[in-house]
């Protein structure tokens, strides 16, 4: 038997640095992820006092991309900690925390190319490297990856930075709209970085905003995620790019994630958006990070800071959203009764006009009536009439003493007495004596003498389609009857449908409320009379109204 015991120092974890490479570059799947990496390095890893200038050079048909940058550049030491996967972030260590984080960003060329080139200048000293996909890939062991030196600490005149090259893009075309797009999304937090993508400077605007809201988390959760400060931003039209919507969330000024927090999609979540800064992040050291080197930006909700964030943001959200909803319906509601009022007005204009026309008549009947007989309508033409035509509760002013059309000393029809005309009245000021009524009630647009208002009312769907109330001379037409809930659909009260279906129901409805008011005058003789009257009337205002029913 062998009993001897294994070696004990011959057992640890190792890493294969070939396959580490390339399946951290296997996470930068498109061109933009990849500029990305080179240029955030660029924006980040500066000499104090410098601003940060990148220059991406996108080059579709030599399949090459160029990343230049007046970083502090590296040195052979600063090369050397360059090429080390997963390598500690050095300024992190010198407790100046960055976007740098995982010492993955450089192998991001190869997610999309064949060829790293790195040209870095510091101090008066310039290197350059390349690594070629070949020589990763002929790697079979633990062993490190070889580098081609093509330049080792020459000295130069020029400034610091470095130039990223990469050859043999693999992707059919180079999206430059794509890549501008996602720098310039990212570079909202690099406020005094300037970024070029071929002639273009990249620029971050934020949407227009109409109200900002700042909000501090309540104890229980102060004690989760710090003293942080919400700042809600809300805007006037949808932020159009989906992207934008959302709280962006930072840790020490880095940016993870932007989230609506489980309020995508929902109404009005279009309009809002904000940040939060969380420093727990970025000190968090549980065995679940809040982070991973995906680069999806996306926190990782198992952490527990991560989700009392997300509880924050999400529950702040919904109250910001809430309350917009509820401004929303309630500016919908005045447009729409605005849209409504209009409405009515027009059909208000139609049915006086009808109804003057119908006076007329009355004031010719009663004026015919004179002689001996009457060939006129079947319209007894009494004084009753009169407040149904003249009134008496407006301020009005007399414009002439004898009253219009039929003035001359008409008669009533067949007596004896002659009858005394109003004279003609027009609108007072308020002050004015009381010597006409408008005839429509309270606060509603009406012909000048006399005549109708129409009104929208929800009086429930039970209710008759319209009626009428002789008080204020109003008809009202019932917004919840079942026919004109069908006739609205999903559509507002703008629906042609729904407007010529409301004509009809106001004209069929006048012409009883003006036979109703006849009726109450004793205006008529005959029991047929008001049917006739009615089908008269509802024929008369529709031959008026016919253009309103064109299509
Ligand atoms: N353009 C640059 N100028 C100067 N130094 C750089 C530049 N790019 C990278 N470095 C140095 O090389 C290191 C490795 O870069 P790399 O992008 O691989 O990792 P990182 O930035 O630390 O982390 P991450 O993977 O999260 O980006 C950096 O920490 C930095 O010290
Ligand atoms: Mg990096």
């Amino acid at each position: 038997m062998d009993n001897q015991m294994p070696d004990k120092d011959s057992l640890y974890v190792k890493s294969h640095v070939a396959r580490d490479l390339l399946q951290n570059a296997s996470l930068f799947k498109t061109d933009k992820l990849v500029i990305w990496e080179y240029v955030s390095n660029g924006l980040q890893y500066i000499d104090e006092g410098t601003s940060p200038v990148v220059k991406v050079i996108l080059n579709s048909k030599k399949k090459q991309i160029v990343i230049m940058d007046n970083g502090r550049g590296m040195d052979w030491k600063g090369l050397q900690n360059f090429f080390i996967m997963h390598g500690e972030n050095l300024d992190r260590k010198q407790g100046k925390p960055g976007r740098g984080r995982f010492g993955t960003g450089k192998s991001a060329a190869f997610g999309i190319a064949d060829i790293l080139r790195i040209t870095t200048i510091r101090n008066g000293k310039r290197s350059k490297i390349v690594l070629h996909r070949n020589d990763i890939e002929t790697i079979n062991s633990e062993d490190p990856i070889p580098l081609t030196i093509i330049e080792a600490e020459t000295t130069t005149n020029k400034a610091n930075g470095t130039m990223i090259e990469i050859e043999n893009i693999y992707l059919k075309s180079l999206d430059q709209a794509g890549v501008i797009h996602y720098i310039e999304r990212h570079l909202a937090q690099w406020r005094h970085a300037t970024v070029y993508v071929n002639n273009h400077e990249c620029e971050f605007a934020e949407p227009p905003v109409v109200e900002t809201k700042i909000i501090h988390p309540e104890d229980s959760v102060k004690e989760k995620i710090g003293d942080v400060e919400l700042i809600i931003k809300i805007t006037g039209a949808p932020i159009a790019d989906d992207e934008l919507r959302g709280v962006s969330i930072y840790s020490k000024g880095v940016w993870h994630e932007t989230t609506l927090a489980g309020h995508q999609g929902r109404e009005m979540a279009q309009y809002i958006f904000g940040a939060i800064d969380v420093p727990k992040l970025e000190e968090d050291k549980s065995p679940i990070s809040p982070f991973d080197l995906s680069r999806s930006m996306q926190l990782n909700p198992n952490n527990e800071t991560v989700r009392f964030v997300y509880a924050f943001i999400g529950n702040e959200i919904d109250k910001v959203r809430r309350q917009l909803v509820k401004q929303e319906k309630q500016r919908r509601a005045s447009e729409e009764s605005e849209k409504l009022a209009r409405q009515a007005e027009t059909i208000a204009r139609v049915i006086n006009e009808d109804f003057d026309d119908f006076r007329q008549r009355v004031i010719r009947a009663r004026a015919k009536g004179r002689g001996g007989f009457d060939y006129g309508p079947e319209i007894k033409g009494g004084e009753d009439l009169d407040d149904l035509i003249f009134g008496s509760e407006e301020p009005a002013e007399i414009i002439e003493l004898n009253g219009e059309l039929g003035s001359n000393g008409g008669t009533r029809t067949g007596g004896t007495i002659p009858r005394e005309l109003e004279p003609q009245v027009t609108e007072a000021d308020t002050d004015a004596e009381k010597k006409g009524r408008k005839a429509g009630g309270i606060d509603k647009p009406v012909a000048a003498r006399g005549g109708f208002s129409v009104d929208f009312k929800s009086m429930g769907a039970g209710e008759s389609r319209a009626n009428y109330d002789r008080e204020v001379r109003t008809i009202y037409i019932n917004l919840d009857h079942p026919q004109l809930e069908a006739a609205k659909g999903f559509n507002s009260t703008d629906d042609p449908y729904f407007q010529k279906i409301t004509y009809e129901i106001a004209f069929s409805e006048y012409a009883i409320a003006l036979a109703a008011e006849l009726n109450s005058r004793d205006e008529y003789i005959d029991p047929s009379d008001p049917i006739i009257a009615i089908r008269e009337t509802i024929n008369r205002i529709a031959r008026k109204a016919a253009s309103m029913f064109s299509v």
